[in-house]
């Protein structure tokens, strides 16, 4: 443990000024007379809330400022647009459903239980129609896992536009989901789960949603679920039943899922073509892009996080994540990409979830670009966005997992962007 970082008992007792200087930013010694330990304040004098005005709990007002948040001209419609998770105000890896960020075609449904349908057709011994209590008769299992929409950072592309991780990056989130494999679904109505079939899944929405699914990825991981952090889904995250896509993009995770059917080949429907494809340089279309490449960005501090506490311990924090897969290692670099050092891992092992990371360092006031690089367990190591403009031209929308960069200045102010 650095030096600084060891609270000293016999300096604190005598409240010398070099102790104020050298102990954790904050842990102010004690001849500062401070009234909040000097004085009975209000909440020590009176009884607090009553349970009986909690049966649901809400993060507390103090904290009202950690909320989903849109950007207007993003898109004509908030029936048919985006919200970001505020990321930047976050730590660990789980995203709380309440800000959990949303993404929809044609608005947010209700749907009860009880007139919820689950039909698979198709190329099947049976077509089954399931009722959401028949879902649950079914052996369930519990898996974290990250979704990242497609369009995550795809603002991002042309250079540096918005200044806040939430906005550059909070398409994005992991929550521990419950549910039933696919594959048990599709073994009890029989279906032909020969390598070149393909299942069409689609939403209860007005939009439906409908994706093509490889029966390989059907097969492995893929998951109808109905829980997400142990209780029910929110409405806005697919509410009674979604599906689960381990590593794949945001959009096949198909919400209030209504419909698998089994086909001989791909739909091709518009969510597969017109959109979530991106047209390269020669004109051609990068089409079936499934998996979330490595990625991984600084949350704290950035633009919406600055740095308030001044010069000394600084704690550095972020989130990194793979659709292949591990998070094997984390660097950070402090100068824009010149010098690396590795990153601390929270926790490490999760299979496509999100992985924190920390750097615990000493900050000298001095400005720094602040990057972060992935690498996973397939030993790809997240590209910088030249090299990815290289690789994908100009006009793409979809799958940027470039590097990002924040420029914190030395009042500890940071801002988006962009190191050639
Ligand atoms: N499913 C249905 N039925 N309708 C939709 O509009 N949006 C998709 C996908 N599933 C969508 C859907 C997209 S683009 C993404 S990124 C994810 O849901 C977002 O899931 P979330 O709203 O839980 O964050
Ligand atoms: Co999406």
């Amino acid at each position: 443990m650095d030096e600084m970082f060891k609270p000293s008992r016999r300096a604190f007792l005598k409240g010398s000024a070099a102790v104020a200087a050298g102990s954790v930013a904050g842990a102010a010694a004690a001849q500062n007379a401070d009234p909040l330990i000097t004085e009975l304040q209000d909440w020590a004098s009176y009884t607090g809330v009553g349970v009986d005005e909690t049966p649901y709990g809400m993060p507390i007002e103090y904290e009202s400022h950690v909320v989903r948040r849109n950007v207007e001209w993003l898109t004509a419609s908030p029936i048919s647009s985006i919200n970001f998770t505020p990321i930047h105000a976050l730590d660990g890896t789980i995203t709380p459903q309440g800000c959990a960020f949303e993404r929809h075609h044609s608005g947010a449904i209700e749907l009860r239980k009880e007139d919820y349908r689950l039909m698979i057709n198709g190329l099947v011994d049976k077509p089954l129609v399931f009722s959401y209590a028949d879902i649950e008769r079914f052996p369930r299992e519990n898996h974290v896992y990250f979704c990242e929409c497609a369009a995550n950072t795809g603002m991002e592309w042309a250079g540096a536009q918005l200044n806040g991780v939430q906005f550059t990056h909070g398409m994005i989130h992991n929550m521990e989901y419950t549910g039933v494999p696919l594959r048990a679904l599709l073994k009890e109505a029989g279906a032909d789960i020969s390598s070149d079939k393909w299942v069409y899944v689609e939403g209860a929405d007005a939009s439906s949603n409908g994706r093509s699914i490889p029966m390989e990825k059907a097969l492995d991981d893929v998951l109808v679920a109905f829980k997400a952090n142990g209780e029910a889904l929110r409405m806005e995250h697919g509410y009674p039943v979604r599906l689960v896509v381990p590593g794949w993009e945001g959009n096949m995770w198909v919400k209030w899922l209504r419909r698998i059917e089994v086909v001989d080949r791909a739909v091709e429907s518009r969510e597969e073509t017109s959109k979530y494809t991106d047209v390269l340089e020669d004109g051609t279309a990068r089409k079936w892009t499934w998996v979330m490449d490595a990625k991984s960005v600084i949350t704290s501090p950035s633009p919406q996080q600055p740095i308030t506490h001044g010069k000394g311990p600084l704690v550095i924090s972020g989130l990194a994540w793979s659709g292949h897969g591990q998070i094997t290692r984390v660097d950070v670099s402090k100068d824009g990409g010149i010098t690396w050092e590795t990153a601390r891992l929270g926790k490490q092992g999760d299979i496509k979830a999100l992985t924190r990371f920390y750097v615990d360092m000493m900050w000298d006031g001095a400005p720094m670009l602040l990057q972060s690089r992935a690498m996973d367990e397939t030993g790809y190591s997240q590209p910088t966005k030249e090299q990815l403009r290289e690789k994908r031209g100009e006009n793409s929308v979809y799958h940027n997992n470039c590097i990002q960069t924040w420029y914190v200045n030395a009042e500890g102010i940071a801002e988006n962007v962009e190191v050639s």
